[in-house]
């Protein structure tokens, strides 16, 4: 190659060290790597739901806020109030920092998950936890948009009221902006969270 493609080649090369240097030196780093390395696809969008008190709401109310997002249903044994409590002890750590998060809980079982339901069943755990509910298709689209797997189990597909869910729990951190930040898994312990969080404030 000639002196030009050699000066291109270098180039190229500081520019994409310069890149990747970035890249590794930002805080979250180890994060962004695991992103680039298992190409985890991006969580989350838009959305268009119910909160518990009714108000239709979309994901542009929530703008301003950091927002901790967790996905199940009220008739959850064991896993969602788990989590539920989770998170609001990991708000609690967080003292007046706190304010600066939204919690959302979104039901993944809109036909018993109704508004009047969720409204009785947030209060129990976060003053400010909202509950959020939708169509069928309205909760599909938001699971969808967070990777959220969820199915009624097979043995009660055949109808009646009580059956259980099976659902991914995952707390996500979005920033004010409505980007994913981090997630939490099942089992994280809320101080644990509550430092994650502070991270980006
Ligand atoms: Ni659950």
């Amino acid at each position: 190659m000639g002196w030009r493609g050699m000066v291109f080649c270098a180039l190229f090369a500081l520019i994409v060290g310069a890149g990747l240097a970035w890249i590794i030196e930002r805080p979250g780093s180890e994060r962004m790597a695991s992103v680039m390395t298992t190409g985890e696809p991006r969580v989350g969008g838009p959305f268009s739901l119910v909160d518990h008190t009714g108000r239709s709401v979309t994901e542009s109310d929530y703008r301003g806020h950091f927002l901790l997002v967790y996905f199940g249903f009220t008739y959850c044994p064991d896993v969602c109030p788990t989590e539920l409590q989770v998170m609001a002890t990991a708000l609690e750590e967080l003292g007046r920092k706190a304010e600066r998060v939204q919690p959302l809980f979104i039901t993944v079982d809109p036909e018993r998950d109704t508004t009047s339901v969720l409204a009785d069943y947030v209060k129990h755990f976060y003053p400010r936890l909202v509950g959020l509910t939708g169509s069928v298709d309205q909760i599909a689209a938001v699971a969808r948009a967070y990777r959220v797997y969820f199915a009624k189990e097979p043995e009660s597909q055949a109808g009646g009221s009580s059956y259980n869910v099976n659902h991914s729990s995952y707390i996500y951190l979005m920033d004010p902006a409505g980007r994913f930040l981090d997630h939490f898994t099942f089992g994280t312990a809320p101080e644990e969270i509550a430092r994650r969080i502070a991270r980006y404030f």
